[in-house]
């Protein structure tokens, strides 16, 4: 039977089966019927998806929807269906909402074909392959309007994007007793945080001492100021370096396992920790914040776009204006308001004014990467860093958006040119790794490993299941595959500097891994844009600063919206220590702003 079809099937019984519990005729559904909508109404009525078919309101979140979705097919885990080739359910994005796809009225969103190119038939009424448009104009009529009318809410604490950096801001504003709203513009929540593959950098864990390894706030200071061309405000890298075993900590007592530990490039000891099984730890943190979130009734509401600061009189921050997918837009009052909307690397303009020379780049990042805190700030007086940084990462998919961990390298993958000679230390500093693969003299690099490493690193399975690895039995015949003619050569000489400790080749300190193992693998990287170093400049406080240097009063900012942290280049894992460390204290000092108004 044909996939599309079975899966129809399997979707027409699961509903049948659900609706005998509801009220309302049961026919059989027409063959004219189109749309999800007319399907279910068909069944029995529009109460089906909505909480009254009388009088239809759905709210911007569609949590009503979503969960009769899951009370009828089940969770996201038991949609997955083996028989498909490529099956969304089981994707990297983990719990994400049904409505993200399933639309409906309207043709279904393959959100996943934002970053990939599948050709999913699979999806009932499908229609068009649609993208995302994230970086279209906001509406300024109607912002205005929606502030002269006057907020229809009040809060204590607004947090603007709902990634690692926004839950973590709004969840430590919560316990210190503010009351928040977490908006998100996207139909589920993860932002860039969701796709980090690499980890968490942090200096003096349990974890570094099991392992024996000497490390110190000092030396991860030295590292990230010299990755970063001694360009960072190194206060604010201090605090990151000291707070780290505490974010750990704080993830951890959440939930997350963070037991597997890692270098990093740049980094001169492992500092990055992650999960122990060797998968992707972004995942990981945003699938437990969210459970963390519901089940403290966090106020979180999806498909709402943050797309103004307002002021008071006296220039002080007093509340947003949200534009709702359902209801319009809206203002609402706040006393402090916490930008954690992410860098700009999916803002095609941006990208072309501040940092040309990437304007046709690929990128790794989120399509919901567009730059909206720094845009908002910008407009109310606020100071940038560094805007014009932009990391690319050198090893992106070769034409895809599917970032190649750079623990890949760091548990022991070479890097090689279409030759197959080395032609860097694979673990240098993001910027130095992607120069070099663009002076090749194809601009692109293959990675190389076998199945030692493929054991110790769950997420390459990954890269393998959407079709990225060419695989050989012999190192032989991995380089006839790939044209590598010096692959032979190359990998008898690493293997010689890995027995003994030296690389004579590039100075690569750490070879944890020699290539003796069949089968052997490779994987085409380039570099894409993976991270945006410069914007809002902030104090300790994770207050915005003004032109003058002054904080803006009630404006917070913390992760990637932020300049200064990262100086010009960021290093590996220290993404996800800047969004705990300054999300926690950007929200703490929000919430104590605002209750001592
Ligand atoms: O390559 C990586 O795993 C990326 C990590 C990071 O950007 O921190």
């Amino acid at each position: 039977m044909k996939k599309r079809y079975l899966f129809i099937l399997v979707t027409v019984l699961a509903v049948t089966a659900c609706s005998s519990f509801r009220s309302g005729p049961k026919t059989e559904p027409a063959a004219e019927i189109t749309t999800m909508a007319a399907f279910h109404a068909e069944m029995s009525g529009c109460q089906t998806c909505h909480a009254d078919g009388s009088k239809v309101t759905v709210s911007d979140s569609e949590n009503h929807e979503n969960e009769q979705c899951v009370s009828c097919h089940g969770g996201y885990e038991k949609m997955a269906n083996a028989a498909l080739e490529f099956d969304p359910h089981t994707s990297h994005l983990g719990d994400i909402n049904c409505t993200t796809c399933h639309k409906g009225h309207d043709a279904p969103q393959f959100y996943c074909n934002n970053c990939h190119s599948f050709n999913i038939e699979a999806m009932p009424f499908a229609d068009v392959p649609k993208k995302a448009a994230w970086d279209r104009d906001w509406n300024q009529e109607a912002i205005q309007k929606a502030i002269a009318a006057g907020p229809v809410e009040k809060t204590d604490v607004v947090v603007v994007g709902a990634g690692s950096t926004g839950f973590n801001a709004a969840l430590t504003a919560e316990r210190k007793g503010a009351k928040i709203i977490l908006f998100e513009k996207a139909p589920f929540t993860g932002g860039n945080s969701m796709l980090a593959a690499g980890g968490i950098n942090a200096v003096g864990t349990p974890q570094q001492a099991k392992k024996g390894i000497k490390d110190s706030v000092d030396w991860f200071v030295e590292d990230t100021m010299k990755g970063g061309r001694y360009k960072n405000d190194e206060k604010l890298v201090r605090i990151m370096a000291e707070e780290s075993a505490d974010a750990v900590k704080w993830l951890e007592s959440l939930g997350v396992n963070l037991d597997g530990l890692k270098r990093s490039g740049g980094a001169r000891v492992q500092r990055t920790h992650a999960p122990a099984n060797g998968a992707s730890a972004g995942p990981q943190i945003i699938q437990t914040l969210r459970k963390v979130a519901k089940r403290e009734h966090l106020d979180t509401r999806l498909n709402s776009r943050v797309e103004k600061l307002v002021l008071n009189d006296n220039r002080e921050v007093v509340g947003v204006v949200v534009h709702g997918k359902h209801s319009g837009y809206y203002m609402v009052a706040a006393d402090a308001v916490v930008l954690a909307t992410g860098g700009y690397g999916m803002n095609k303009e941006m990208i072309a004014w501040y940092r040309p020379t990437f304007a046709k780049m690929t990128s790794s990042n989120n399509i919901t990467a567009t730059g909206d805190g720094i845009i908002m700030a910008k407009e109310i007086g606020a100071s940038m860093t560094d805007i014009d940084w932009v990391q690319a990462h050198p090893t992106v998919g070769k034409d895809s958006r599917i970032l190649i961990s750079e623990t890949v390298r760091g548990v022991g993958a070479i890097m090689v040119n279409t030759d197959g000679k080395r032609f860097v230390n694979e673990l240098t500093t993001r910027d130095r790794a992607s120069d070099a693969i663009l002076k090749q003299k194809e601009g692109y690099a293959w990675l190389v490993f076998d199945e030692q490493l493929i054991a110790k690193k769950k997420m390459v399975r990954g890269y393998e299941h959407l079709g990225m690895l060419k695989k050989a039995d012999t190192v032989e015949g991995l380089a006839k595959m790939t044209g590598m003619s010096a692959l032979p050569e190359t990998i008898k000489a690493y293997n010689a500097y890995q027995s003994t400790g030296k690389d004579l080749a590039f100075g690569r300190s750490d070879m944890p891994l020699n290539l003796t193992k069949p089968p052997f693998y490779a994987v085409r990287v380039a570099p894409g844009i993976h991270h945006t170093m410069g914007g809002v400049a902030i104090d300790p406080d994770s207050e915005v600063l003004d032109l003058q240097s002054w904080p803006i009063p009630g404006l917070y900012a913390a992760g990637e919206v932020t300049g200064g942290v990262h100086g010009f280049n960021r290093l590996g894992g220290n993404a996800i220590a800047d969004t705990v460390v300054f999300g926690r204290r950007a929200g703490a000092h929000a919430a104590e702003y605002a209750l001592k108004k």
